[in-house]
């Protein structure tokens, strides 16, 4: 959701902070604003739309002495999208920017009466109420002071009037400090600063970091001592790299992943011992949100299909439901936490529940310094390297390869598999980056020229493929707005087939082999009232020539990954369907990258 930069050091700040900022861009946005020190006043310049509309604001303004600043992307949540609500947000002699929900800022503002407010923003009720803590000289009692007040979520980077240093804190959503000679960083996320600094320190909650020449780390008023951290991620590894979008970047990016993963988790054919032992307990809960969710799904398919007894069973929750329902909590319950970002609200907050009641946690997440990563017990790390596209490809194909990889050494521990079958399915994993490269190679554009100008996409299938129909459709829709939704292939008679009819398209998934016959069927039955076929299928599932009028083909692999086969062709289908549509793909509307609202 929204993005905070801060930059004090010896550079323009404006050219550096709005560099930084675009590294943000991913995570979702309808506003940004700027605020820099100008000889000792603080100037704020803000913009509804795209950062470039700011850019074009601030080459009015000779900013070129300024070494000092902060900036915001905002994503909406009190009040409309105008300047007003934009931050930075300036009351008295303070200046913030914000990212979280306060919520009780109503009750905050009744303390403020003094005050009037230009916004409809939590945002600005905390600048007030810092300010209204403000001695002129106290920064940090005056921050300490205010957020003792605060009940909800908060990073904050804040300026003071007639004082050259830069302000942090953060409770329940991240900010990271990032570390370099002679300049010091401040933002939502590492990726704001990699191309300027690998060296990092994560704020913990309510740590106050004040930044002048150096800086210094406060809790409670007393100074705080933390450990510089590096990370091998590279700017290259967060820009486009010549690829059109991010989102095709990151879709070929997953055949180095594949490979990343396996020597990560597979070393000489036995399973590392990080990968955590599922047979040691009786239950295994998997939460997460959107493609996690269905990510994790393919866990519970194949423990259903292969380790479910009356000792041993897996639900999948989508996390905002899974607080809100009752369990059963002992020592024998795993519960795994799905996430790329690792600070969706609601999976967040399902972690946190399950630790204060003392059972195991499992992260299986992509952004390491994030706040699940922190708070597991126990972290998978994803591999995937910075995801910037909105819609996930890299992030879900990592995290349903890892619940892979978590069911087969399940199996194998409990002995469904022997050493040989392990040996010969894991040869299947080695093979993937090729396999991935096949699939990658394939033409989409025409078949997305046969339904980029339809209303509604259908996906259906059997088994394991309503799962991954699930993902597909949920690609589609978010990137295209294309009205799509996902069936059992055999629920379609029971009443979806009536929204079927001349040249609806119908995309069939086809990797179950032994339900294939019946999927067909269904198949047929949607093309007889008119649907406009098209499959996706493995290449060992025939099928009649007229069955669809689009057949992509994937390469056969072991059942475990065959999915993420398909995966891939669904998501090229959706990116060149959406390209054809003009949308903004790496950007869709309305969406965030990480969700850090409940
Ligand atoms: O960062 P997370 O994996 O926790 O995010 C969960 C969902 O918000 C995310 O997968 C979302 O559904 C994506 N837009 C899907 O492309």
């Amino acid at each position: 959701m929204c993005g905070i930069v801060g930059y004090r050091g010896k550079k323009n700040a404006k050219d550096v902070i709005i560099s930084c900022l675009r590294m943000l861009e991913y995570r979702g946005y309808d506003s940004s604003g700027i605020a820099v020190i100008e000889n000792k006043k603080i100037r704020v310049i803000k913009s509804v739309g795209r950062i470039d509309e700011l850019d074009k604001k601030l080459s009015r303004y000779d900013l070129s002495s300024c070494t000092c600043g902060i900036a915001h992307t905002r994503w909406a949540t009190h009040g409309k999208v105008n300047e007003e609500n934009a931050h930075p947000h300036h009351v008295g002699r303070v200046t913030l920017v914000h990212n979280g929900v306060i919520e009780n800022y109503k009750e905050v503002e009744k303390k403020l009466k003094d005050y009037t407010f230009k916004s409809e923003t939590d945002s600005e009720r905390i600048c007030a109420l810092i300010d209204s803590f403000y001695d002129g000289n106290n920064e940090i009692e005056a921050i300490n002071n205010a957020i003792s007040l605060l009940k909800g979520s908060y990073a904050l980077g804040i300026l003071f009037d007639g004082n050259d240093k830069l302000y942090g804190v953060k409770k329940d959503t991240p900010l990271v400090l990032g570390i370099n000679t002679g300049e010091t960083f401040l933002a939502s996320d590492i990726s704001a600063f990699l191309g300027y600094t690998n060296e990092y320190i994560v704020l913990d909650d309510n740590e106050i970091v004040e930044i002048g020449d150096n800086f210094n780390i406060y809790y409670n008023n007393k100074p705080v001592y933390k450990t510089i951290e590096y990370t091998d991620y590279s700017i290259e590894e967060a820009m486009k790299n010549g690829y059109e979008h991010y989102m095709l970047k990151e879709i070929n990016e997953q055949i180095d992943i594949s490979r990343k993963l396996y020597s990560k988790y597979i070393h000489d054919g036995e399973f590392s011992d990080k990968l955590i032992d599922l047979s040691k307990y009786k239950r295994i809960d998997f939460i997460g949100c959107g493609s996690a969710y269905n990510a994790s799904l393919i866990a519970k398919y194949f423990i259903d299909k292969y380790c479910t007894n009356v000792n041993f069973y897996c639900n999948c929750y989508i996390a905002s439901e899974y607080r809100y329902t009752n369990h059963y909590f002992d020592k024998d319950v795993l519960a795994v936490f799905v996430s790329q970002s690792g600070e969706t609200a609601d999976t967040l907050a399902s972690l946190r529940m399950c630790n204060s009641e003392g059972i195991d946690t499992v992260a299986i997440v992509n952004v390491l310094t994030s706040t699940m990563a922190r708070e597991a017990k126990y972290v998978l790390p994803m591999l995937a390297g910075p995801e910037i596209c909105v819609a996930t490809t890299k992030g879900y194909f990592s995290q349903s390869y890892i619940c892979s990889l978590l069911v087969l050494n399940l199996m194998y521990k409990t002995k469904k598999i022997d050493k040989e079958k392990l040996l010969e399915i894991l040869e299947e994993y080695k093979k993937l980056p090729e396999n991935i490269e096949k699939v990658i190679n394939k033409d989409y554009k025409t078949v997305a020229k046969a339904i980029y100008k339809c209303e509604d996409v259908y996906y259906i299938g059997r088994g394991i493929d309503i799962y991954s129909s699930y993902e597909g459709s949920l690609k589609l829709k978010e990137i295209s707005y294309i009205h799509s939704e996902c069936f059992g292939a055999g629920e379609l008679k029971h009443g979806p087939i009536a929204l079927i009819s001349k040249d609806t398209p119908v995309i069939a998934l086809l990797s179950e082999f032994a339900v294939s016959e019946k999927t067909i069927s269904n198949i047929y039955e949607a093309k007889a009232r008119g649907g406009l076929i098209i499959t996706i299928r493995k290449e060992s599932i025939n099928i009649d020539k007229d069955l669809s009028k689009h057949d992509i083909v994937v390469p056969l692999t072991n059942e475990f990954i065959q999915n993420l086969l398909i995966m891939v062709a669904c998501q090229l289908l959706s990116y060149e369907v959406a390209k054809l549509r003009k949308c903004d793909i790496d950007k869709p509307r309305n969406l965030s990258k990480s969700v850090t609202v409940e």
